[in-house]
């Protein structure tokens, strides 16, 4: 099936400390944002890409986009303060007749063409579906400076992106979020408030979103991994 993706990039970067906003940072030579818009654009299946970023870079975003002739990349529409914001500003111009939409950060570039497909396989079926792989650490729930309880793991998975929905439900749970004034941690969140089932996809542990410092690192290896 066919899809749309929406591609936050209007972050600031704050927690990597960069001086400069994430997807401009360069991996093995090439920009973040390149390495995340080269997935969607090789993808048969990807129909278009509405790229979001910050006011103060929309210029520099349509530059690189003409530089690095992105043909699938539809608009770049400027973004608001939270994350979730920035996913509405972009869901609202998808086209209408679109089945499918993917939402994916554009600091998580090391998403590959099998885990999209598995993905979109399933919310073709379900309507919501997210990418998550099993937590691996014991999780404890802290209160100050001691635990409280140790959480069973065997239940908690790490939700990544993309995360896919039919156009309809997300643009109905970004909607509601909108008018409620409720944020959540991620667009799945705001689908499960409107009483939609999510379904869960095994992802994979390179998919990591670059953060802190310490993910560059990560991801140098994961990139010269698969060059061999
Ligand atoms: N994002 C966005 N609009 C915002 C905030 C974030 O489009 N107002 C995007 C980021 O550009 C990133 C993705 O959402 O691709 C995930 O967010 P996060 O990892 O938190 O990135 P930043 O907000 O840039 O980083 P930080 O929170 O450390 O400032
Ligand atoms: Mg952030």
């Amino acid at each position: 099936m066919n899809y749309w993706t929406v591609i936050p990039a209007a972050g600031q970067g704050k927690r990597m400390n960069a001086g400069i906003s994430k997807q401009w940072i360069e991996l093995l030579g090439k920009p973040v944002l390149a390495h995340t818009l080269d997935v969607f654009e090789k993808d048969p299946l990807c129909e278009g890409v509405i790229l979001v970023g910050s006011k103060q870079e929309l210029k520099q975003m349509q530059q690189f986009v003409q530089t690095f002739q992105y043909t699938k990349v539809h608009q770049i529409v400027p973004g608001g303060k939270e994350r979730q914001q920035s996913v509405y500003e972009g869901l609202k111009k998808v086209t209408k007749d679109a089945d499918l939409v993917l939402i994916h950060d554009a600091a998580r570039p090391f998403i590959t063409h099998d885990s999209i497909q598995q993905l979109v396989a399933r919310a073709a079926d379900s309507g919501s579906a997210v990418l998550a792989v099993p937590v691996k650490d014991t999780v404890k729930k802290v209160v100050q400076d001691h635990v409280e309880e140790t959480i069973d793991r065997s239940s908690l998975w790490a939700v990544q992106t993309p995360q896919a929905f039919r156009l309809s439900i997300v643009m109905k749970a970004h909607e509601k979020a909108d008018k409620e004034g409720y944020v959540g941690t991620d667009d799945a969140s705001l689908v499960e408030r409107i009483g939609e089932t999510v379904a869960i996809v095994m992802g994979d542990y390179h998919n990591i979103k670059l953060t802190t410092s310490d993910d560059l690192l990560f991801g140098q290896a994961i990139l010269l991994d698969r060059q061999g």
